[in-house]
Parts: C-alpha cells; sequence; structure tokens
C-alpha cells in the first residue's frame, strides 16, 4: 500500500478526514510546534490541531457567525486564537506571531471571500521561517489550471520542499478524489 492509500484507508475506517493524518504526520512529524489555520469555519480544523497536540492554534475566520461561533467553542482553549476578518487582512499578523516551525493549513476559500492562497504563501516567503508544512486543501477545484504556479510559489519560499499530493474521500457518489490536498515539507 501507498502512503497515499495509507491515508485513505485511515481516513475511511476512522470516519475522520485525511487532512487529519496529514497534520499528524507531517505538522506534528515534522516537528511543527503550531498550528495556522485560514478559514476557520465551524472549527473542525482546529479540533483537529488540539487532538494532535500542537502547542499553539492559530485560526482565522471571514465570517462573524463562524468566528462567534468559534469562539465560544473554543472559550476553554487558551492555547486557541482566533482572527475575525478576511486573510488578506490579518494572516500577516498571525504569521509574525511564529517563533519556530508550524503546520499551515490554508483552507480560505470562496463563499464571497476569493481565493487568497497565493497572498497568504506571500506573506510566509516574507517571514524568515522558511521550513514550514503547509497543506493546501481543494486543489482540484481552485487550482485546476495553477498547479505548476503553486509549485512553483512553494519551492521560491524553500527550494527543499518536497511537495505531494494525497487523495480524500468526499462521500456520496464524489467518493475517492485523487490530488486532493497538496502537502509541502521539509
Ligand atoms: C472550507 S471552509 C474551512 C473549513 C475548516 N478549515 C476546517 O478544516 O474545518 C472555508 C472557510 O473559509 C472562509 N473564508 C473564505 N474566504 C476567506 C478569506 N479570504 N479569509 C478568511 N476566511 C475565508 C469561509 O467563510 C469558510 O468558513
Amino acid at each position: 500500500m501507498t502512503d497515499k492509500d495509507k491515508y485513505f484507508q485511515e481516513s475511511i475506517s476512522s470516519g475522520i478526514p485525511t487532512y487529519y493524518f496529514l497534520l499528524r504526520d507531517f505538522g506534528v512529524g515534522k516537528g511543527c510546534k503550531n498550528f495556522v489555520e485560514t478559514g476557520t469555519h465551524l472549527g473542525n480544523g482546529v479540533q483537529y490541531a488540539l487532538d494532535n497536540g500542537f502547542d499553539e492554534v492559530l485560526s482565522c475566520e471571514m465570517m462573524q457567525d463562524r468566528y462567534q461561533h468559534c469562539m465560544n467553542r473554543f472559550k476553554d482553549n487558551d492555547n486557541v486564537s482566533l482572527w475575525l476578518g478576511k486573510s488578506d487582512d490579518c494572516f500577516s499578523e498571525m504569521v509574525n506571531k511564529l517563533t519556530e516551525k508550524s503546520c499551515f493549513w490554508l483552507d480560505a476559500h470562496a463563499e464571497g471571500g476569493g481565493v487568497p492562497t497565493f497572498e497568504e504563501l506571500d506573506v510566509i516567503k516574507n517571514s524568515s521561517i522558511k521550513d514550514h508544512t503547509i497543506i493546501i486543501d481543494d486543489i482540484p477545484v481552485y487550482f485546476g489550471g495553477q498547479v505548476a504556479e503553486l509549485e512553483q510559489k512553494l519551492l521560491s519560499i524553500n527550494e527543499n520542499y518536497i511537495i505531494e499530493y494525497f487523495p480524500v474521500d468526499l462521500g456520496g457518489e464524489r467518493g475517492r478524489v485523487d490530488d486532493y490536498e497538496l502537502v509541502a515539507y521539509v
């Protein structure tokens, strides 16, 4: 079984999304101390990061009701910091707080917020830490014709990045979709 299939099978048998296991092995497993997310939504990514044992969890969400929901959901977690706003407005501040290797889950897109991933990668590129793990969701949905450009941008942050793609189970008729999540790591 390839690694890609291993993560897919783990996800199917546990009912937990593939990215939980990617955070475990390419985040915590590669020495990342903190978790940084764009697009908090209802807080599932934050919870998976807490379950994986990251020291600090930082996340931003542009929708007030979702932000409020998560402020309430994580009110007892001192190590969770949430921002209300588009990543254009708060991602630099989030990244500037990092003093250690961290794991990024770039998952802000659509619903009127655009696809700010290239801008987010520019912010990471301009920061001093060059060995973060970067995981990007929904590759076929938002980056269909731009995968080469995305890889180039990642390699401009660190030419030693290894870039891999993993399948997810979208359920129902869609089922398994290959190359859905991109992981860049050293
Ligand atoms: C796919 S959901 C995120 C799911 C979440 N990361 C998780 O793992 O459970 C995408 C979220 O990104 C938010 N969003 C979209 N564009 C954004 C932007 N430019 N800045 C911040 N949040 C954004 C949406 O409101 C939505 O809640």
